[in-house]
């Protein structure tokens, strides 16, 4: 993959604060929702003019569930349309699409249409969105040591990581939450091990290009270090005697 340098190559999102946004504006939650569509077309397109490889966000976690059941089915219609209305410029944009997470629990219809939005946008090489759907790290690595299991192989990190649902790219190099909690909600409890981990106090569907550019510059401001010391990781400075 090719990537300019200092941009992260790829991105996580998890996307928070739909329902705070339409509670302010007295709509109902799904309101938020729909703007929170409106607000990742907006991100995708940004990541993508900026270089970055990998968009990898959060929209429905295996807890999510456990929401008052009209809107879980909404939240379950609007990726429906989404998906359906989407697609065309997700190719445009040069974006291809994948769905992460348990499938099994998802009607027809939603499996249906994230199987064809995958394939539609199959060829597509710009971008590469990942949707983390009725996902959750937990479920994720469980599935991953069971699917060795059932092969017979044995668990190391590397077997782990390439039975994980995100194996097909590289791990996050910077993870934003938006909606000013701090916690990850059961989000990439594995690939996040390294990433930097930035907060962002606007609401999902107030997060546009200029705060996606906020947290860049964040991410530009650490240190990774991946345990090493400080000195390990500074580029060598010339030599200030021969200079
Ligand atoms: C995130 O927004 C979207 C989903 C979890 C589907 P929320 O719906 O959690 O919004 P808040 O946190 O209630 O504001
Ligand atoms: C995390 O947000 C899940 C998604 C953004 C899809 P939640 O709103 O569900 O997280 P909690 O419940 O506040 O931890
Ligand atoms: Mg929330």
């Amino acid at each position: 993959m090719n990537f300019p340098a200092g941009v992260p190559r790829h991105i996580a999102i998890v996307m928070d604060g739909n329902g705070r946004w339409a509670k302010r504006r007295f709509l109902p939650r799904l309101a938020g929702h729909k703007q929170g569509v409106t607000a990742l077309r907006h991100c995708t397109q940004a990541c993508a003019e900026r270089g970055v490889a990998v968009l990898t966000v959060f929209a429905f976690s295996s807890e999510n569930w456990n929401r008052p059941n009209d809107e879980v089915s909404g939240l379950m219609d609007l990726l429906a349309l989404a998906l359906s209305r989407e697609v065309p410029q997700l190719c445009k944009d040069g974006v291809r699409v994948h769905f992460v997470g348990n499938r099994q629990a998802l009607s027809d219809k939603v499996r249906t249409g994230l199987e064809q939005a995958e394939a539609a946008t199959a060829h597509n090489t710009r971008l590469v969105l990942n949707v983390c759907f009725n996902y959750g790290g937990r479920w994720d690595i469980a599935q991953a040591a069971a699917a060795l299991a059932a092969r017979g192989e044995a668990i190391t990190e590397a077997s782990l990581s390439a039975a994980m649902a995100l194996a097909h790219v590289p791990d996050p190099d910077l993870l934003i939450r938006t909606g000013g909690e701090m916690r990850l909600s059961n989000f990439l409890l594995w690939q996040a091990a390294y990433s930097e981990l930035v907060f962002s106090d606007r609401l999902w569907p107030e997060f546009d290009a200029a705060a996606l550019d906020e947290a860049i510059a964040a991410y530009h401001a650490r240190e990774r270090r991946f345990g090493k010391t400080s000195e390990q990781i500074a580029p060598a400075q010339p030599d200030a005697a021969h200079a």
